[in-house]
């Protein structure tokens, strides 16, 4: 078995190290305010609390993209979230309101969703990419009241659709201010920077609500309260090992549940000075960002160190990347491979973190103390008690794969899913447990091994995309009649989109037909939803109730035995 051993000589033990024994969750509420008050407010915990405490100077935000190079302090950032604070409660909104945020990243995006957690509100980030059908179901499910959005991009929100969406905030150029559009900078002028406009909720009050794909139904809006705080906080600290001297640097968009827990949340509670770099992937530009920046602490997820990989070698002799000091991985699979150039090319192990929109927060982590064993997760973080289960939630023995579950009751646990009661209860059918939909086995040392996911949830260069959304998409084409989506493994994304179409039977398959139907999901839905791979078949595999059977198709696919065809209609 390779192992790679931490390397003593450059860090000291950490604190986890020390406390793993003892740790109790209830002990890190001590480090926050509300444990005087009683009271709280996530947004005051990242930033005011920093500037109060004499920090006020220090750099929070180092923010860069092609045409903007800015910095802000904890002083300046605790008087801009304040401005937002007050900009959204001037526009009506109230405590528990959904704000939601639909931007690419940009300093804004961060002071507007740190305005409306600091007066009250639910956040809703949403990716850039995503088109108008989209956002509208989003929006009209969460019933938003509020959304900050681009002119670019306001477009794709039809609020004539959309009865609970009372304003839209347009941040940039030619920003209108005829009801219900307002300016991003005239509201925020118009707003004074006192702190008068803090809400102080309780632990359990609502924080954010990020939607995310599952294999059946409509999106869901996973919902995540001020008490993720605890998690976020403790592991930046012991994972991400945060200190005060760190530049951190997480690739991940707001719009994914990495970019808030880990790109906001736990290293602002940390009081790090984080780095944001807009625009699209290079690996020029992530170079850059590295040396420009003197990045020490890099958190991001394995396509985009594959494509680093994949990068022509003599772009490494451009950029100094000394200042590096701990690379971690999130939302997929980390390739022992990858490990291993990661080892060659930074001198540095590739930490591993497995956790879930869901969890809110890590809950299985390699740490910078203990060994690494290249292609495992690692072990579950101190207060967390993960297990491989069977179908009756018995804990099975060490090396037995299963599913992969965790007892209930971290304080990052999502508390709902929105407004859909009976989807939240499916997590939980197997009592005391919240199950993953992950398969993975532990080994002897307690090491856990990522195996699969059990449902047919596609996870392709690190986002995770529902089949149903698509294939309902792909049928409102008016070529298409049936249509069945699966991931196909792919060595650089982890997996690529694939759809099995049957077409009306006054079409014709032809390749400008595909190029028109991948156009109409881009349109429609979102660039990262569109099929890479589409195959015309006469007519699909459906159940007798007539459920598609995705399972046929990735078998077809593989070139692998489709296993139980007893309820296939046409066996
Ligand atoms: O299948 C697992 C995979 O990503 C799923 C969760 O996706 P999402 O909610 O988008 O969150 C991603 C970032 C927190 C999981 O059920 N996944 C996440 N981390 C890993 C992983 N698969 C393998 N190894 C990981 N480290």
């Amino acid at each position: 078995m390779e192992v790679l051993q931490p390397k003593q000589e450059t860090y000291q033990l950490n604190d986890y190290e020390k406390a793993r024994e003892s740790f109790q969750w209830d002990d890190v509420k001590k480090e926050f305010s509300w444990y005087k008050s009683g009271k709280i407010n996530v947004a005051y915990e990242c930033i005011d609390r920093h500037a109060d405490e004499g920090k006020g100077n220090k750099t929070a935000l180092l923010y860069s993209d092609a045409s903007r190079n800015e910095s802000y302090t904890f002083n300046d950032l605790k008087k801009r979230t304040n401005q937002a604070a007050h900009m959204f409660r001037r526009l009506n909104v109230n405590k528990g309101d959904r704000v939601f945020i639909f931007m690419p990243r940009s300093p804004e995006l961060y002071i507007a969703l740190l305005g409306a957690v600091k007066m009250g509100a639910v956040v809703g980030p949403l990716f850039e990419a995503f088109m108008k059908e989209a956002v509208r179901s989003r929006l009209e499910d969460s019933e938003a009241k509020v959304i900050v959005t681009t002119p670019e991009l306001v477009s794709r929100v039809p609020h004539e659709e959309l009865p609970h969406l009372e304003k839209i905030i347009l941040v940039g150029e030619h920003a209108a201010t005829n009801d219900p559009f307002y300016s991003f900078s005239e509201e925020m002028k118009a707003s004074p920077n006192d702190d008068s406009a803090i809400e102080w909720v309780n632990l359990e009050d609502g924080l954010i609500l990020h939607y995310t794909s599952g294999s059946t139904g409509k999106p869901k809006g996973v919902y995540h309260v001020h008490n993720a705080m605890l998690q976020h906080y403790q592991t930046a600290k012991w994972v991400l090992d945060l200190r005060e001297d760190d530049i951190y640097w997480c690739t991940a968009d707001p719009g994914w549940v990495t970019g808030t827990s880990y790109g906001i949340f736990g290293p602002w509670l940390n009081g790090v000075t984080n780095v944001v770099r807009g625009g699209r992937f290079s690996p020029d530009d992530w170079y850059n960002t590295i040396d420009t920046f003197n990045v020490t602490v890099w958190y991001s997820a394995p396509t985009a160190f594959r494509m680093l990989m994949a990068a022509p070698k003599d772009i490494l002799e451009k950029y100094d990347l000394n200042s590096l000091r701990h690379i971690l991985s999130v939302g997929e699979p980390l390739n022992p491979e990858v490990v291993r150039w990661g080892w060659d090319v930074f001198k540095h192990r590739i930490h591993d973190t497995w956790w879930m929109t869901e969890t809110g927060g890590m809950l299985i982590c390699n740490y910078l103390s203990e060994p690494v064993k290249p292609g495992s997760m690692g072990k579950p973080f101190p207060g967390i008690h993960a297990a491989i289960i069977d179908n009756e939630g018995n804990e099975l023995p060490p090396n037995e794969m299963g599913h992969l579950a965790i007892q209930t009751g971290w304080p990052a646990q999502m508390r709902k899913i929105w407004k859909n009661d009976e989807k939240f209860q499916e997590y939980f059918s197997i009592p005391g447990w919240y199950v993953s939909g992950d398969t993975a086995f532990r080994d002897d040392e307690g090491y856990f091994w990522f195996q699969g996911r059990n449902d047919d949830v596609i996870m392709t260069a690190g986002e995770r995309v529902g089949p149903f959304e698509i294939e309902s998409k792909l049928v409102e084409h008016p070529a298409v009649a049936e249509a069945g989506v699966i991931g196909k493994p792919d060595e650089m994304r982890g997996h690529i989109i694939k759809a099995f179409i049957a077409l009306r039977p006054e079409y014709k398959t032809s390749d400008e037909l595909k190029s028109e139907i991948q156009k109409f999901i881009k349109t429609e839905l979102a660039a990262h939803a569109v099929p890479k791979e589409i195959e015309f078949k006469d007519k699909l595999p459906k159940t007798r109730s007539g459920k598609i059977m995705r399972r046929v198709l990735k078998a077809w696919e593989m070139n692998e035995p489709a296993g139980d065809l007893s309820t296939m209609d046409d066996a």
